[in-house]
């Protein structure tokens, strides 16, 4: 069999990232056939015919790109030389890519850099290197193209040779070389440059074919894809992402633990399971096993926490705001979390370390993340199945991030949940009313604070125990520390909503009057309560309105430039797309518009008749 190695390509297309591929595939006699229609765009620039893709190759890659759960456009190319198979992952190379080269990194032994010889390494040459590095990458090549374009000559070579040494030394990858090639001539690709004659080493080539593949994890892992049942049995199946594990030997999952009874590689019977291996397991026992679960050796247990501190690499265009929630897919579960705290950016260039309040696009920051639920994990270093996981982002689904899980925290082991005799029907009855959230949201001017402030007239009036909450009068006390960008409002909001909900405990009728601008915060406020405890009001009085009121002066500052961040103007406000309730239509006095908030309250037996 031959050996497998993944090389991951990384260069822009004006580096000729596509040619020096084409010319690999070329001169190795590997050229792809017309029916892949990727690739023929390349047989027709080459003109050439040769050897066929080898298409069992194709999906192997493609499928270990989709288990990955990026699905982004990676082609995958396949190059025999003798006894061993490269497999190319030509990941598109703009800055809006990130993702796809950060796949490729994912399971990439190699990785190649691409730069142009007339122009030198880039801002992303940094970055692609520093993610490949944090990727767990250990052999690097940076290719300088284009050498023909300047003349051959070393001279132009040497700076970005000595450049790229020091950053190999930095980031200490295992093998590391910088090579002067040209796609166009061929020089250094597949055989060595004439032109070149004052290069001593290896072509682009040679050197992949002296790599090794990464080394395969040693510890048992098996992440739980599906749990089959039968009549009598149930088969945990997955692909084994480290070591072995035989029948007869026993496993854990969380606290308990098992005997491995049978194990499957589709209907054929095998006396132990490997690294790689797609398999189906029973156990001599029932556990209370679910899709997402670690099946694991005892001998080196997985961490099992609900907190670890990471390396993120950020994709999406709207920034990380550490205190948001967002889905951590971790293997096969999606857990709720966070980014409770961003400790810092790492600059691409230097690799310093830079405070940090947000992480926006391509940046790759260090911080802690926890869960809504323990987690059985990897540090990244250990095993790259089991220690990576996606951020995704809860309203659209979309990954927003990938990271490397450090080392997992163990604090929140050490804090309990106190069970209190006196609990919230036992407060709220004492007052003799259902508690619930009302969450005034809308841009400043709308009218938030005077309607919620007639709103709790009316409900004093009738004997009801409440409390107001306003942006404002909060942003004195408790959330004085906070601004107006987007990181302060999301925690502003995360704050509030805790706080809300700790007096729905004590049995209140919560009015909170926030802006409130992200539709993930009102989210995550609503999930803190029960569903019939969370009504939203959208007070949706029209910008040019609130405007034209202007009651604090604050949108004529904003208009002038005085004022930065301002919702509305030069900050975002994203409406409900479902509040319980809509009020703010143009010729509604106060008092209308609290009675029908009141109305609501009395349909929901919140402030019944
Ligand atoms: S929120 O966006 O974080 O929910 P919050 O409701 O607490 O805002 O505070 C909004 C109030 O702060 C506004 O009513 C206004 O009086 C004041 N304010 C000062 N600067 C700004 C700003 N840049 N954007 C919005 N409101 C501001």
């Amino acid at each position: 069999m031959n050996e497998l190695l993944r090389v991951v390509v990384c260069g822009s297309v004006d580096d000729g990232k596509s040619s020096l591929i084409g010319r690999l595939l070329l001169d190795t006699g590997n050229v792809p056939t017309d029916t892949l229609a990727s690739l023929a765009r390349d047989s027709a620039k080459f003109g050439t015919r040769g050897a066929a893709l080898d298409p069992a190759l194709l999906t192997d890659g493609l499928a270990a790109e989709r288990e990955q759960g990026i699905t982004i456009d990676v082609a995958w190319r396949a190059i025999t030389v003798g006894g061993v198979r490269l497999l190319l992952a030509d990941t598109p190379g703009h800055a809006q890519y990130t993702g796809n080269m950060a796949t490729g990194a994912s399971t990439a032994d190699i990785a190649v850099l691409l730069v142009d010889a007339t122009k030198g390494l880039q801002e992303q040459t940094h970055r692609h290197l520093l993610i490949t590095a944090l990727m767990g990458v250990r052999q690097v090549v940076l290719a300088v193209n284009k050498m023909d374009l300047v003349d051959h000559v070393e001279a132009a070579f040497t700076p970005m040779a000595q450049e790229f040494a020091a950053l190999a030394t930095r980031h200490r990858f295992a093998r590391a070389a910088c090579i002067p090639v040209s796609a166009i001539t061929g020089g250094n690709i597949a055989h060595a440059g004439l032109e070149m004659g004052w290069y001593q080493g290896p072509c682009l080539l040679d050197w992949l074919l002296a790599c090794t593949k990464a080394p395969v994890p040693s510890s048992f892992r098996l992440p739980v894809q599906n749990v089959l049942r039968s009549d009598t049995k149930r088969y945990y199946t997955g692909t084994v992402a480290g070591g072995r594990i035989g029948v007869g030997e026993m496993i854990m999952v969380g606290d308990e633990t098992a005997e491995v009874a049978e194990i499957l590689l589709g209907d054929r019977a095998l006396h132990a399971a490997e690294a790689g291996q797609s398999v189906a397991l029973a156990l001599d026992r029932p556990l209370d096993i679910t899709r997402g679960a670690v099946l694991a050796e005892m001998a080196q247990p997985p961490a099992l926490a609900d907190q670890f501190a990471a390396h993120i690499v950020w994709l999406d265009p709207e920034p990380l705001l550490p205190g948001r929630r967002y889905g951590i897919q971790l293997g096969h579960h999606v857990y709720a979390g966070q980014i409770s705290e961003l400790r810092h950016r790492i600059d691409n260039a230097t690799g310093a370390q830079q405070p940090a309040r947000v992480l926006a696009r391509h940046e790759i920051g260090f911080g802690n993340i926890s869960l809504s639920g323990r987690a059985a994990f990897d540090p990244y270093r250990e095993n790259r199945h089991t220690g990576a996981f996606l951020v995704i982002d809860r309203l659209t689904g979309a990954t927003a991030g990938c990271g490397m899980i450090d080392y997992p925290l163990r604090r929140a082991a050490n804090l309990t949940w106190q069970a209190t005799t006196v609990d919230q029907p036992a407060r709220a009855a004492l007052k003799g009313q259902k508690p619930a959230i009302l969450w005034f949201t809308g841009l400043s001017g709308a009218g938030k604070s005077a309607i919620a402030n007639a709103v709790e007239q009316m409900l004093l009036t009738e004997g009801r125990h409440t409390i107001l909450l306003d942006g404002d009068n909060i942003r004195h006390g408790l959330n004085r520390d906070l601004g107006f960008r987007d990181a302060d409002r999301v925690e502003n909001i995360r704050r509030v909503a805790e706080v809300a909900k700790l007096m729905v405990e004590a049995g209140l009728i919560v009015l909170v009057a926030f802006i409130s601008p992200f539709a993930a915060e009102r989210a995550l406020a609503r999930g803190l309560v029960r569903p019939d405890e969370f009504l939203e009001i959208h007070v949706a009085t029209p910008l040019a309105v609130c405007e034209a009121r202007d009651p604090k002066g604050l949108y004529r500052k904003a208009r002038s430039g005085e004022l930065k961040n301002f919702t509305g103007i030069d900050s975002a406000y994203e409406p409900p797309l479902a509040p319980e309730l809509r009020i703010g239509a143009e010729g509604e006095s106060i008092e209308q518009q609290a009675q029908d908030v009141v109305t609501l309250l009395r349909t929901r037996q919140i402030a019944p008749r």
